[in-house]
């Protein structure tokens, strides 16, 4: 049986671990040879390897900071020379980092938006450049439910994602009439992704006098639905959105939080 995206070529960034990692292993399934680019070269190359064990399709691992212009150009020519063209580019890779405003490191602040935003830009210029002419591409920014609401000490990173909403509807216009289509999905909380396990649970705990059950029940009880976020979620839609069956989706940013963010 063909697969929803047979012999599509992708980049996916952030792609070494978490929901990245998931997201290449998701695109090989259906039917992509994919392009695992992340900062962490090693974490890239087992995601890589993994693929090429598991799935009959080729991936190629790849070192790329997204902030850095010359690095992105160099992903994207290196992702055309070995696979010939360039079909669907998920910008994915992401930070958080959460202060209170008057603590707030400046560097900090503007680390996360040079990460988020302005590396989600350089992505999608030189995707551009490569889906321009081939009169067809999908760009999908990973977002957040924080590119929609207000988040508490965390105001880096609610202005990156808000940014990122502002870029995806902007790009969408811009490249309509180039048959490249341009989207957002904003998940909730990833509840079993690294950054919660290894970090955020710790943190909260500490934070507010409480255990890292009873943090993870409150994130839980914010959710209509009443569970985390989980990379079939996200992957199920994306899949969708990188699909024809999207063709006439341009400039969106999709909700995928069990009804806790609704605009
Ligand atoms: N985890 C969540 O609860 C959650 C919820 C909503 C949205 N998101 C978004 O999903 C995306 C992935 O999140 P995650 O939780 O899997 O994160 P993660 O921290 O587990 O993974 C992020 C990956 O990006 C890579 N990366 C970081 N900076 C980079 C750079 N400058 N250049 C290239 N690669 C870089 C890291 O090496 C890492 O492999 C992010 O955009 C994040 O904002 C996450």
């Amino acid at each position: 049986m063909q697969r929803t995206l047979e012999d599509k070529i992708a980049i996916v960034t952030g792609g070494a671990q978490g929901l990245g990692q998931a997201i290449c292993e998701r695109l090989a399934a259906e039917g992509c040879h994919v392009v695992v680019a992340d900062l962490n070269l090693e974490g890239a190359q087992k995601t890589a390897a993994a693929i090429q064990a598991n799935s009959d399709r080729r991936a190629l691992a790849v070192q790329v900071d997204v902030r850095d212009e010359a690095s992105v150009e160099r992903m994207v020519a290196r992702a055309v020379d070995v696979f010939g063209r360039l079909d669907i580019l998920v910008s994915n890779a992401g930070v958080l980092i959460a202060e209170a405003i008057q603590d707030f490191p400046a560097d900090k602040w503007a680390f996360v938006i040079e990460v988020n935003l302005f590396g989600y830009f350089l992505c999608a210029k030189h995707a551009a450049r490569v889906m321009i002419p081939q009169k067809s591409g999908v760009i999908i920014q990973i977002n957040s439910k924080s590119g929609k609401k207000g988040s508490y000490k965390n105001s880096a990173y609610a202005a990156s994602k808000f940014g990122g909403i502002g870029l995806t509807q902007s790009l969408a216009l811009e490249l309509a009439e180039h048959g490249v289509r341009v989207n957002a999905i904003c998940p909730g909380n990833l509840l079993d992704s690294p950054l919660w396990v290894h970090s955020l649970y710790k943190q909260y705990a500490k934070k507010w006098g409480i255990t890292e059950e009873e943090v993870r029940r409150k994130y839980i009880d914010q959710v209509p639905m009443k569970r985390g976020c989980t990379y079939d979620d996200v992957t199920n839609v994306l899949v969708f959105l990188a699909s024809d069956q999207a063709s006439y989706m341009t400039g969106q940013a999709i909700n995928v939080t069990g009804g806790q963010e609704m605009r």
